[in-house]
């Protein structure tokens, strides 16, 4: 459920009516809804209340840091991948121990800053990042807390790009070395082994995956304590899909996840802590856009849109479906056409759906893209010099600019021209 909803033929943002944001910052731009954010963190909260948990916003997935503020306030840790986003989440007060640092390829600067800032845990992918962890912490004499995250072969059955689990994707350490680098962190300086990582993929629409993988998790933590190992912490990742198109059939939802990690898991006496990104942020967020042209083709209308694929990249690439609504609601009695709705980039891949029913559009009208919080402002790019467009995060009645457009000089001004040139 979202707070995108029609309020007397008017499609509004909580009680905000998105034409009065798109006259005020123009269009495109991105709008979050507060209490749609509020709700789903609640829904994770609520789902693992039975057990000693953190959830851990994935903040790749959304992370302006008046998203992270308003997380954060209540009482979410972050999860990060990068020295940027490491800055991003201290910078919108999170603590850092509440911070937890994913990905393959940390490197010894954003290693060494996460340890002198604070760090609940990094989660590390190879036996070779484990070493140059352990050189950076000892050399600055301070532990690094890790989980090692593990690979424990289970395909997600997700889109092909965003499947992270198989043997043969890039991500974590196979199940079957998993003790023997445990042996490894054990001995090595500067090191606390505190729990198991695993992360399989992103928008899972089914719970078998997450239980095969979390139950070969749970037998793994048994082995590593016969070996010694403290293993106080299970670190689940993130992952749970969320409906996209409203004819589809309904994603899990986090309470049934919630009960499953609580059966698989629940006898370990373990803190369970989750990451997810898309499940808080996809549905509180959407894309609004102004019709520049209907364009009459030999076979097909093309509505162009101001919004392109620089800034809403999924359906370029991942061939991701998202709902595009006109924000004047139709009336039921209107006769729907089905057209190619596009950006104004110069390559064919700015189309974002073929063939789409929609009612009778003229230029100016607005439309808006549901579920475009996750993995929406934070993938745009400024392909074709357009500018990175404004984010917009409404509580109620009010609504704040969160993030602004940037002029053209500011783009243009960042490029430098050599000496030669000049
Ligand atoms: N934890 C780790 C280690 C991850 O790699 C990811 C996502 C998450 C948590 C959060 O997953 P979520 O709950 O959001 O599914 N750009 C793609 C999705 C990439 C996901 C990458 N990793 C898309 O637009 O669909």
């Amino acid at each position: 459920m979202d707070h995108f909803q029609y309020k007397n033929g008017i499609l509004h943002a909580e009680d905000v009516p998105l034409p009065e944001i798109a006259a005020a910052v123009g269009t495109p731009f991105y709008c979050y809804s507060t209490a749609t954010l509020t709700r789903h963190f609640h829904l994770f909260q609520d789902a693992l209340s039975g057990m000693d948990h953190l959830v851990c916003f994935a903040i790749k997935s959304l992370s302006n840091q008046a998203i992270l503020r308003t997380l954060g306030d209540l009482g979410a840790g972050m999860d990060v991948v990068s020295g940027g986003e490491y800055r991003r989440a201290l910078a919108a007060g999170i603590p850092g121990d509440r911070i937890v640092f994913s990905g393959v390829g940390k490197t010894r600067e954003e290693m060494a800053f996460a340890l002198t800032h604070g760090i609940r845990q990094f989660n590390v992918e190879s036996a070779e990042e484990l070493r140059v962890l352990s050189e950076v912490a000892a050399g600055l004499g301070a532990v690094a807390p890790i989980t090692l995250r593990v690979n424990p072969d289970v395909d997600a059955k997700t889109h092909e790009k965003i499947a992270t689990g198989r043997k043969e994707d890039k991500f974590g350490v196979p199940i079957s070395q998993a003790r023997e680098i445990y042996r490894l962190a054990a001995s090595l300086p500067g090191i606390e082994v505190v729990g198991v990582d695993v992360h399989i993929g992103s928008q899972l629409t089914d719970l078998a995956p997450f239980e095969a993988a979390f139950t070969k998790i749970a037998d793994l933590t048994r082995i590593l304590r016969a070996d010694g190992h403290t293993i106080k912490r299970l670190d689940l990742g993130g992952g749970l899909g969320i409906p996209y198109a409203r004819s589809n059939e309904i994603p899990p939802l986090p309470m049934d996840y919630g009960a499953m990690i609580q059966r698989v898991l629940g006898d370990l006496d373990v803190e369970i802590e989750i990451e997810p990104g898309r499940l808080i942020s996809g549905n509180a967020g959407i894309l609004v856009s102004s019709v520049l042209y209907l364009k009459q083709g030999e076979g097909r209308d093309f509505l162009i849109l101001d919004g392109a694929m620089n800034d809403l990249i999924r359906p370029a690439m991942y061939g991701a479906y998202h709902d595009i609504v006109p924000v004047v609601e139709a009336t039921a009695a209107v006769e729907q056409n089905p057209v190619d709705i596009v950006g104004p980039v110069c390559e064919s891949g700015d189309t974002f759906a073929k063939g789409r029913d929609m009612p009778p559009l003229a230029p100016g009208d607005l439309v808006a893209f549901r579920s475009a919080g996750a993995y929406g402002a934070v993938m745009a790019s400024e392909y074709n010099t357009r500018p990175l467009i404004p984010e917009v995060l409404v509580k109620n009645d009010q609504y704040a600019v969160i993030r602004a457009r940037p002029s053209f000089d500011e783009i243009i001004n960042r490029d430098t021209l050599p000496e030669w040139l000049q």
